[in-house]
């Protein structure tokens, strides 16, 4: 058959379309009248719109490009991707005004042909208008058919996969294998003489095929009994050390307590630190001889009562729990209590007779908070204070208390904002170490060379200073102090 496509010749292709221009001409004047009420942007192109201002930009970030764009039309500008008209906002009152303000007006779906035929006339809970229907439908969605039970009713279906071995030659299942969540694992006709006890772990297995196989080590009864069965006989052979690595797991706190406590008899050390506990139960208390509790790292909020009972304890740790209020009364009972850590607590205030009883105290750490700063006479009554810790407590000036605390050896005040050491510092005869790091210092008094031959470690990274050369900084804590020395005015 001879297939030729007869092209029309132009003046019957003119004749065709000439009655169609008016039309045009109306399309176009109407489409230019409908632009007037929409706001500025850059120029359209038939067909792609402004798909080219995105595309040929030079910038893969679409966020830049609007915001190019914004810069040269303003904060709202119309763009067209294809032939849909979109209006951009650039900016955050706009922003505002359409998703917060008058929201209900835009929360509709534009009206689209595609959604109408997929979801019946915008009958579903993505299309429908914003109104009565839609908050109707959102509802049964929620309560009915996202509950979590019905979710969790599908767990089954979603695990639903078979996993067909049949036939090979395997001689032993891969414990890796025992990972995969199946429904069905056919492994008949294998040359099988075990199964790992890991296999007991793939929970949502429903039918384990196995005949065919040698299995020596397992019972008949389990191998051809209900799949469930085999997987708990299988389960109750994982070894306890697997058990162990679920840390956190209700039977491993219980060891570790059992286990501590028993240390704690003979060594007079009570450590439980970092078990989530939330309280210390009672059983941890097989003696009250103890000379250092140990409970850092845990998400206690009110101290264990059997504390007080502890009249030998030296040291308590409590870093890093949630402790709110200030175990004042606690205090008065820990006559010999030398060392405390209650740095990142929740603690609100610390009150004026706070440390009434703790005369004995040589360490203290407050760090972390900076509501846990002593109310006045805040450290002043601690004449024993050997070591003071107070990081990251937005201090903004080292406080006259702790300027008193002449005996102190080592003095921490890194992370805070402070922005001038005093003068007075040079009194500090008993320092061995400083940390100032970590703070807002831009000059240091020369004076503080006078202690050259008592201060240590003395630590000033991380703060804007100007007034002493990197070169110097660099070479440590004996050259900055001779550096300073020198230039002592006498
Ligand atoms: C395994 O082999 C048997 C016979 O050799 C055959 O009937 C069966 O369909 C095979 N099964 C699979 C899963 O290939
Ligand atoms: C296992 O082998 C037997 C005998 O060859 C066969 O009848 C049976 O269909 C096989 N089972 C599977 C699941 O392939
Ligand atoms: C406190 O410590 C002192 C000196 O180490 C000791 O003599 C005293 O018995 C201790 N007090 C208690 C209650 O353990
Ligand atoms: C500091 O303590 C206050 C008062 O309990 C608490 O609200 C805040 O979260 C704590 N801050 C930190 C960083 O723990
Ligand atoms: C550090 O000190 C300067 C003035 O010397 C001040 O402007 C700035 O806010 C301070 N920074 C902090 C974090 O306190």
């Amino acid at each position: 058959m001879n297939c030729s496509i007869q092209f029309p010749s132009w003046p019957s292709a003119l004749s065709f379309f000439l009655p169609l221009l008016p039309l045009l001409i109306l399309f176009i004047l109407g489409k230019m009248k409908n632009s007037k009420t929409l706001p500025p942007g850059p120029t359209k192109l038939p067909i792609i719109g402004n798909i080219h201002n995105l595309l040929l930009s030079g910038d893969d970030h679409i966020p830049r490009v609007f915001r190019d764009l914004a810069n040269k039309y303003g904060p709202f500008l119309h763009m067209k991707i294809g032939h849909i008209s979109q209006i951009i906002v650039s900016s955050s009152e706009l922003a505002e005004q359409f998703l917060k303000t008058h929201d209900v007006n835009f929360a509709t779906r534009p009206d689209n042909f595609a959604a109408n035929i997929i979801s019946y006339n915008r009958k579903d809970v993505a299309f429908a208008p914003y109104g009565e229907y839609w908050r109707q439908m959102r509802k049964v969605c929620v309560q009915t058919l996202l509950s979590f039970k019905r979710v969790k009713s599908f767990d089954g279906t979603r695990a639903d996969e078979n996993h067909n071995l049949a036939n090979n030659t395997l001689k032993e299942f891969p414990v890796e294998a025992c990972k995969l969540r199946l429904g069905v694992l056919d492994l008949s006709n294998n040359s099988l003489s075990g199964l790992p006890p890991e296999l007991g772990k793939m929970t949502t297995l429903r039918r384990l095929l196995l005949n065919g196989n040698t299995l020596r080590t397992l019972r008949s009864t389990l191998v051809s009994g209900p799949t469930s069965n085999l997987l708990r006989y299988l389960r109750s052979r994982l070894s306890s050390d697997d058990e162990v690595s679920k840390c956190g797991s209700s039977a491993y706190k219980v060891n570790q307590i059992a286990e501590a406590t028993r240390l704690s008899l003979s060594s007079k050390e009570l450590s439980l630190s970092g078990l989530k506990l939330e309280s210390v139960p009672s059983t941890a208390w097989e003696s009250y001889e103890i000379v250092k509790i140990d409970l850092s790292m845990n998400l206690i909020e009110i101290l264990p009562e059997e504390l007080s009972f502890c009249s030998k304890l030296e040291h308590l740790i409590l870093s890093k729990n949630k402790i709110k209020q200030w175990p004042g009364a606690l205090f008065t009972s820990l006559h010999n209590l030398s060392c405390l850590k209650l740095d990142n607590n929740m603690l609100k205030k610390i009150p004026s007779n706070g440390f009434q009883g703790l005369s004995q105290l040589k360490i203290l750490d407050l760090s972390g908070n900076a509501s846990s700063y002593p109310e006045p006479p805040g450290f002043s009554g601690l004449t024993q204070l050997q070591e003071l810790h107070l990081r990251r407590m937005q201090l903004i000036a080292i406080p006259l208390d702790v300027l008193g605390l002449r005996q102190l050896h080592i003095l921490d005040l890194s992370q805070n904002s402070i922005a001038t050491i005093p003068i007075d510092m040079k009194n500090f005869i008993s320092l061995t170490e400083l940390d100032v790091s970590d703070n807002n210092i831009t000059s240091l008094p020369a004076e503080l060379g006078l202690l050259e031959s008592s201060l240590q470690v003395f630590k000033l990274d991380g703060n804007p200073l100007r007034s002493i050369r990197r070169a110097i900084l660099d070479r440590g804590t004996k050259d900055i102090l001779k550096y300073l020395k020198d230039r002592i005015t006498t």
